[in-house]
């Protein structure tokens, strides 16, 4: 199977998840990059069902609205019972990279509001341990040097994301070359960086589900275990 095959699998599997899962009526979040698009498509049956959808970016608002969903400000909801995205890796601890798509500051703020974060991801995701994949680090734009320098004296390689302005107008530094052993750590020294808005580890709001493309088909992973 293709990657593409592997992305469109979980996004179905996601959108059976929803269907079975969240209450009617409810608002659900939704993610942002490639399988999260595929998500959003595979919402189109099910449409009806959600009240409504809060999204992690300005490009997943417009896919949503395409579809008729309405689009809800995460000011005006309590609380999200399901979250849905994709990652750029994720470990056996539930632990993500994100931000490929230079929406982590978006994605962390509704993960954090959601009771169940479902992440959907072809295989190529899973990995022992994160950092292949560079960090991104979103920071507001006078920091970016001092903020680099500190990057660099945690032992990565930043880059600027060229020519690339978040939804919210900062930068992204992405960090080639750490190798993050222990991610709740990193998170949060990384987060200790004055300028610094949001960096793409998830590992202290990780994922409860994965739902993981393979070429024998999707499996389950759970926080739990279960
Ligand atoms: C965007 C993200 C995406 O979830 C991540 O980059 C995975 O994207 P894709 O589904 O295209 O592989 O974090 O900021």
């Amino acid at each position: 199977m293709t990657q593409d095959e592997l992305k469109q699998a979980v996004a179905q599997a996601a959108a059976d998840y929803v269907a079975e899962h969240l209450p009617e009526g409810a608002i659900l979040g939704v993610g942002t990059g490639s399988t999260a698009n595929l998500f959003i498509a595979a919402l189109a049956p099910i449409k009806h069902r959600l009240g409504g959808a809060v999204a992690s970016s300005e490009a997943t608002r417009q896919r949503l609205e395409a579809l008729g969903i309405p689009v809800v400000d995460m000011n005006d909801v309590e609380r999200l019972s399901i979250y849905v995205d994709g990652a750029d890796e994720i470990d056996s601890g539930m632990s993500m990279i994100k931000g490929g798509g230079g929406a982590q500051t978006r994605e962390k703020i509704v993960a954090a509001g959601a009771d169940t974060f479902v992440c959907i991801a072809d295989a190529s995701k899973r990995v022992p341990v994160l950092g292949r994949f560079p960090l991104p680090v979103e920071v507001i734009p006078m920091a970016t040097r001092q903020v680099a320098r500190q990057l660099a004296a945690l032992g990565g390689t930043p880059k600027l994301r060229e020519g690339f302005t978040t939804d919210n107008g900062n930068v992204i530094l992405d960090v080639h070359g750490l190798s993050i052993t222990d991610p709740l750590a990193t998170e949060t020294a990384i987060n200790q960086m004055v300028g610094v808005v949001t960096n793409g580890l998830f590992a202290a709001r990780g994922a409860d589900l994965l739902l993981l493309g393979t070429e024998t088909g999707v499996q389950r992973f759970s926080r739990t275990g279960q």
